[in-house]
C-alpha cells in the first residue's frame, strides 16, 4: 500500500462574522462561521480522494487550507515532500524523515515550493482565466512566479508541451487565443494545464465539472485519470454529485456542516453506507438503469441544512435525523471503524 500524501488533523476554519456596533458596545462574544470544525483524513499516493457533500457543508473551504490560499484556525497538515524537496528542508521541520507540517513555519524557499507541489483546479472556468490574456501569458505567469525556464522559447516549448497534454492540440493554434475564444470544456482544459505545468504532485480539484455540459464531462474526467497515471499525480477532487465521486474517486470523504460523517473506500462507502445522511444522498442520485438502482432504503432527512454559524449541539445532523436518539443532541459521536478502512460518525454504530 502506498505511503500517505498528505495527513489532515483536526483541521479547523472558521470565519468571524462582523459585528453590529451594538453587539460590539455590549461586549457579546465574536460569533464564527464554523465553515471546517475539526477534520481528519489521509490522502494516500496516488489517490483520488473526494469531499462530498450538500452546498455550504465545508468542501471548498478545506480545498483551499489545503493549497493554503487561505489560513487555518487550527490543525495539521502533514505533507509527504518529494526526495528532491527534502534536501532543501532543515531536518528539525522533517517528520519521520519526510513530512512536513504545511501549518508550521516554513523558510520562504520550502513554502514556495510546497506552493508549487500542491496546486488547485477551480470550478468556473469562466470566471478564473483572466480574460484579457491569451494562453500563453496564462501558462506562462505561474512559469516566471516559479523561476521555470531558462528562455522565453523554452518557457515557450513547455506551455506547447502542456497544451498538448490537456489535448489542445496543436498548440500553436493556442496559444494565442484568449478564453473567451474557447468552449467550457477547453477552457477548462486549459486551468487543467495551469495547473500541472509547475509539476505539482497533488492537485484539488474544486467542482471542476460540474459547470460543463453533460456530454464533455466525461472527457475532462478521463483527462484528469490520464494525467494522474502519466504524472503520478494524487487528486483531492471536490464534487456534490456522488455519481461524479463514484466514477472517479477510490476513497471518499462524506461532510455535513464542517464535519466528515462517513469516510472510506468509495465502493464500501457508497455501496454500503452507515451513516443516515450518506444514506440519504445514496438514495437521492438518479439512476437510469432501475436494475443498477443501490437498493438503499429512502431516509426521510428533514427540513434544510442549518447555517454553519448556527451548528446544533452533539450531533449535527440531529434536527434532521429520523434515528435522532436522546445522545444524538448531547454529544458529538466519535469516527470509528465499521468494516476494514470504512469510518462512521454516528450514535447507531458506537456503544456509549
Ligand atoms: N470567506 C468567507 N467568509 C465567511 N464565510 C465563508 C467564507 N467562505 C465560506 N464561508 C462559509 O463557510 C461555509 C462553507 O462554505 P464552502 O464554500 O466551503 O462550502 P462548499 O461545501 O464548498 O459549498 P458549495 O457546494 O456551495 O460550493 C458556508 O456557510 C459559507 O457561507
Ligand atoms: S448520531 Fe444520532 S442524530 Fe446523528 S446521524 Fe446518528 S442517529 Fe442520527
Ligand atoms: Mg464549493
Amino acid at each position: 500500500m502506498s505511503e500517505p500524501k498528505l495527513v489532515v488533523e483536526g483541521l479547523k476554519k472558521y470565519f468571524p462574522i462582523r459585528r453590529g456596533i451594538t453587539e460590539a458596545l455590549t461586549f457579546k462574544p465574536p460569533r464564527y462561521v464554523k465553515a471546517v470544525d475539526g477534520i481528519s483524513f489521509e490522502v494516500f499516493e496516488g489517490d483520488v480522494f473526494c469531499l462530498v457533500g450538500e452546498s455550504g457543508c465545508g468542501k471548498t473551504t478545506t480545498g483551499r487550507l489545503i493549497v493554503r490560499l487561505i489560513e487555518a484556525t487550527d490543525g495539521r497538515m502533514r505533507y509527504k515532500v518529494s526526495e528532491e524537496l527534502k534536501n532543501q528542508i532543515p531536518e528539525d521541520l522533517l517528520q519521520d524523515g519526510k513530512y512536513v507540517d504545511l501549518l508550521g513555519k516554513l523558510p520562504k524557499n520550502v513554502d514556495k515550493a510546497l506552493r508549487k507541489d500542491t496546486q488547485i483546479i477551480f470550478q468556473d472556468p469562466y470566471g478564473s482565466l483572466n480574460p484579457r490574456m491569451t494562453l500563453k501569458d496564462i501558462l506562462n505567469e505561474p512559469l516566471q512566479v516559479h523561476n521555470i525556464g531558462a528562455s522565453e522559447s523554452e518557457r515557450l516549448e513547455i506551455i506547447h508541451r502542456a497544451l498538448s497534454e490537456v489535448k489542445l492540440t496543436p498548440p500553436e493554434e493556442f496559444v494565442d487565443r484568449y478564453p473567451h475564444m474557447l468552449s467550457g470544456g477547453q477552457r477548462q482544459r486549459v486551468a487543467i494545464a495551469r495547473a500541472i505545468i509547475l509539476n505539482p504532485s497533488l492537485v484539488v480539484a474544486d467542482e471542476p465539472v460540474s459547470m460543463l455540459d453533460v456530454s464533455i464531462r466525461a472527457e475532462i474526467l478521463q483527462l484528469m485519470l490520464d494525467l494522474k497515471a502519466a504524472r503520478n499525480l494524487s487528486y483531492v477532487f471536490i464534487t456534490h454529485d456522488l455519481a461524479v465521486a463514484n466514477y472517479i474517486c477510490n476513497r471518499i470523504a462524506v461532510m455535513y456542516l464542517g464535519k466528515i460523517v462517513e469516510m472510506g473506500i468509495t465502493d464500501k462507502v457508497i455501496g454500503n453506507p452507515q451513516h443516515p445522511y450518506t444514506q440519504a444522498l445514496v438514495a437521492a442520485v438518479p439512476e437510469p438503469d432501475p436494475k443498477n438502482r443501490l437498493r438503499i432504503k429512502e431516509v426521510p432527512i428533514k427540513g434544510e441544512i442549518p447555517s454553519a454559524a448556527n451548528i446544533p449541539s452533539g450531533c449535527r445532523l440531529h434536527p434532521r435525523c429520523p434515528y435522532a436518539m436522546d445522545i444524538c443532541s448531547k454529544e458529538e459521536p466519535p469516527m470509528v471503524e465499521v468494516e476494514k478502512d470504512h469510518y462512521v460518525s454516528c450514535w447507531l454504530h458506537t456503544k456509549k
